[in-house]
């Protein structure tokens, strides 16, 4: 699966449990999917499982992952994936704008995805047999891209992994059904009916588009006009997402939490977020009764690596490495939040005796159950 900021990978059992704890989960609506990791866990256990994301490269993950039936599909992706691997590299606009004009991918790796995304074009392939060959594409060049893991910018001297032969693998596809959307979050509440909503939007201000353009453009392959250094698509300068921004996030919130025709909700979000916990309770409210837990989580590349002025050079540290990462649980029973609460509180705990046997039980997060 791709780099992804605010992606729950680690998460993911976690969310499992407190699904399964639900009274009914046989269908879930993850609303704002990004790598399609969590609806993948989800659709992994048996649920009809429904992702939608507005981006077109996180619609196609969903495609990919979720709505794709590994028993329909998978032998057509094999040797779909088998025939693209042996293209002829053939420079194009991929290699122009994210190889020369910018350094995301080495020219010989840049003239590869341009020789097997227009064959993929060229092919007219079924919707879902599409998207796992864009999934496998795109997951190919995330592996030797000359990035952090954002495409604000890419690294002043090649990562190492650049250097690698793109190599296309097949993507882990499922078998059984499941749907991808996509569409505004808002429309995509009120469009579905389902047992659970999983709710995971952005919490601050960096957009997705303009933080994943290249993945963007590898999959509309409308070619665009580029701006900038980081030679985003034009189209990042007016598309920004309510939940990027402080003044209209509260706003967004309330009509996805009004729209929503789901009986639970579990949310995440984030305490470095335009929205704290006290305010996303009082949001929460309106639907139920609700309860926090909170996991100790650590924060996103950029502070790990530290600061660096333009030619790259480490000039401070962020202040700090960790945050916390919570989940809401709302529900219309306080019984039925209680028990998910447990289970995600029993989840954290069994992962981290499994991961550090001798620390003591129910560090790294806290909870509470706080009923609104
Ligand atoms: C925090 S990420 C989700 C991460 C995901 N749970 C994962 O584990 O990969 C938020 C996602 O919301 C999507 N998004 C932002 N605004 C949206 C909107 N208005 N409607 C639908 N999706 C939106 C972004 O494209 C991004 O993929």
């Amino acid at each position: 699966m791709i780099k992804y900021i605010g992606s729950k990978r680690v998460l993911v059992p976690h969310i499992v449990r407190a699904v399964s704890a639900f009274p009914a989960s046989g269908r879930v609506l993850d609303l704002f999917s990004g790598t399609s990791r969590v609806a993948r866990g989800l659709k992994q256990t048996g649920r009809y499982v429904i992702a939608n994301d507005h981006l077109a490269y996180a619609s196609t993950l969903a495609r990919c992952y979720v709505q794709a039936d590994a028993d329909r599909w998978l032998d057509e992706a094999t040797g779909l994936i088998a025939d693209l691997s042996l293209i002829d590299p053939t420079p194009g606009y991929f290699t122009k704008a994210f190889c020369d004009d910018a350094r995301y991918f080495k020219p010989k790796n840049g003239a590869r995805v341009d020789a097997i995304r227009e064959e993929i074009a060229r092919r007219k392939l079924p919707v879902e047999l599409e998207a796992i060959a864009l999934v496998s594409l795109m997951e190919a060049a995330d592996r030797v891209d000359s990035t952090t893991g954002v495409q604000m910018a890419y690294l002043k001297q090649w990562a190492a992994r650049a250097s690698n032969e793109l190599a296309l693998r097949v993507p882990a596809i499922l078998p059984g059904p499941g749907e991808a959307l996509h569409l505004d979050a808002v429309e995509a509440a009120s469009r579905v009916e389902a047992d659970i909503a999983y709710i995971d939007p952005p919490y601050n201000q960096h957009s997705y588009m303009g933080n994943y353009h290249v993945w963007e453009s590898l999959v509309r392959w409308d070619k665009p006009e580029t701006y900038g250094i980081a030679n985003k698509r034009v189209q990042c300068k007016e598309y920004k997402s309510d939940f990027n921004s402080k003044r209209r996030i509260h706003q967004g919130l309330r009509e996805v939490f009004e729209a929503v025709r789901c009986k639970h909700l579990l949310v995440s979000f984030n305490n470095e977020g335009h929205v704290d916990r006290e305010e996303m309770i009082a949001l929460l409210s309106e639907r139920g009764h609700v309860g926090v837990v909170a996991v100790d989580f650590k924060r996103y590349v950029g502070a790990q690596i530290g600061i660096h002025n333009p030619s790259g050079e480490k000039v401070g540290r962020v202040s700090h490495l960790r945050n916390k990462e919570y989940f809401f649980v709302v529900s219309d029973r306080r019984d039925t939040v209680d028990s998910v609460v447990a289970a995600i509180e029993s989840s954290i705990e069994i992962a981290a005796l499994a991961s550090r046997p001798s620390k003591r039980k129910r560090k790294g997060h806290e909870s509470e159950r706080r009923v609104e």
